[in-house]
């Protein structure tokens, strides 16, 4: 077996064991629910390995790589309230099968249980890992504020837009492999090294999943093809057919996601990815794919550790840039 799929079962197993149903039901079960609809566990694997490489083991860091799961669980219950998104993991959202007051309390409680998981570590290692988890968790919050947000403005910029999904997303990724390596007792240049190379690999991974969202397969991408569109979501591939389209082109995209578009869904999503593709939106969304892609395997040369294991993290982001869900 491969070394992610080891970290991956070793995860799941150890998730299996942290995730029962208590009283109040209608509390614990969304969380189980939520826990075990599967996902790419990309996060805890992330921390497993960033404690492997490091020297110490894959099992010192499963209580931490459990807190960036739950935490990462907890952020997309709350996160398909605010995107009114009826499907997750080729599953109805936990909002969907059950309310938006349930989704609300049992996110909130996951996000407790994301914090408790650190209480296995001694208080040195636990200062550290609940400093960081903290400030990344406020990062995330200001980003989902700024996606949301961007939602009703027509003005907003690339730039603003890749600080946008470096908060939402790629300071989570950069944290799960950075809490392996204080797992690992690595010193402060090393942490910030492996942060790095994550946070680079998580701004690549969210304009995937932008590009994935209007592109993807709905037989296997397991969420609503077109919702970033439906939402007037001002995703990579909005702004760059903004910015390449000719005057009519433009004109059409900024009707599309204003109040004044009542044409459906259907429609909608059609008209805005035929003109993601002709303006070449979406050709140069893969192209800056592969540029921050290209940019985090840099960071790898910098490590001190194994050509083996610098070899597993080029792997991963490979993997990553070519997924389709
Ligand atoms: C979804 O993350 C949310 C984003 C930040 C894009 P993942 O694509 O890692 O979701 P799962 O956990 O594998 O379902
Ligand atoms: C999600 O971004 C980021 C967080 C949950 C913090 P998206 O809204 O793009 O994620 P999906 O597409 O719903 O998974
Ligand atoms: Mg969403
Ligand atoms: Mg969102
Ligand atoms: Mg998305």
């Amino acid at each position: 077996m491969d070394k992610l799929s080891l970290y991956q079962q070793q995860f799941l197993e150890y998730l299996a064991q942290n995730n029962r149903v208590v009283e109040p039901v209608n509390l614990y079960e969304p969380i189980h629910y939520i826990l075990n609809l599967g996902g790419k566990r990309i996060r805890p694997i992330l921390t497993l390995m960033g404690a492997d490489i490091f020297g110490s083991t894959p099992e010192e860091a499963l209580p931490a790589a459990l807190a960036v799961e739950v935490f990462h669980n907890f952020s997309l219950v709350h996160d398909d309230i605010m995107d009114a998104a009826p499907l997750r993991r080729g599953k109805a959202t936990v909002h969907t099968k059950w309310d938006i007051n349930t989704g609300i309390l049992s996110g909130d409680a996951m996000l407790i249980q994301a914090y408790q998981n650190f209480e296995a570590y001694a208080p040195e290692l636990f200062l550290q890992l609940a400093k960081l988890f903290s400030k990344t968790a406020l990062e995330v919050c200001e980003g989902q504020q700024y996606d949301v947000d961007f939602e009703t403005r027509s003005d907003v910029t690339q730039d603003e837009y890749l600080h946008m999904i470096t908060f939402k997303t790629a300071v989570l990724v950069g944290a799960a492999f950075q809490m392996g390596a204080i797992v690992a007792e690595r010193d402060q240049k090393e942490q910030e090294a492996i942060y790095e190379y994550g946070k680079l690999l998580g701004i690549a991974f969210q304009l995937q999943d932008d590009y994935l969202d209007a592109f993807g397969n709905p037989e296997t991408f397991g969420k609503q093809v077109g919702g970033d569109i439906i939402e007037n979501k001002k995703t990579y591939l909005y702004l760059k057919a903004i910015e390449l389209g000719s005057t009519s082109q433009k004109k059409e995209l900024l009707y599309l996601f204003s109040d004044a578009f009542d044409g459906g869904a259907v429609g909608k999503i059609e008209n805005a990815k035929q003109l993601f593709i002709e303006t070449n939106a979406a050709e140069a969304t893969q192209k800056l794919i592969k540029e921050y892609t290209e940019k985090a395997f840099e960071k790898v040369d910098t490590l001190a550790i194994s050509q083996e294991n610098k070899q597993l993290l080029i792997d991963f982001g490979v993997y990553l840039m070519n997924r389709r869900v």
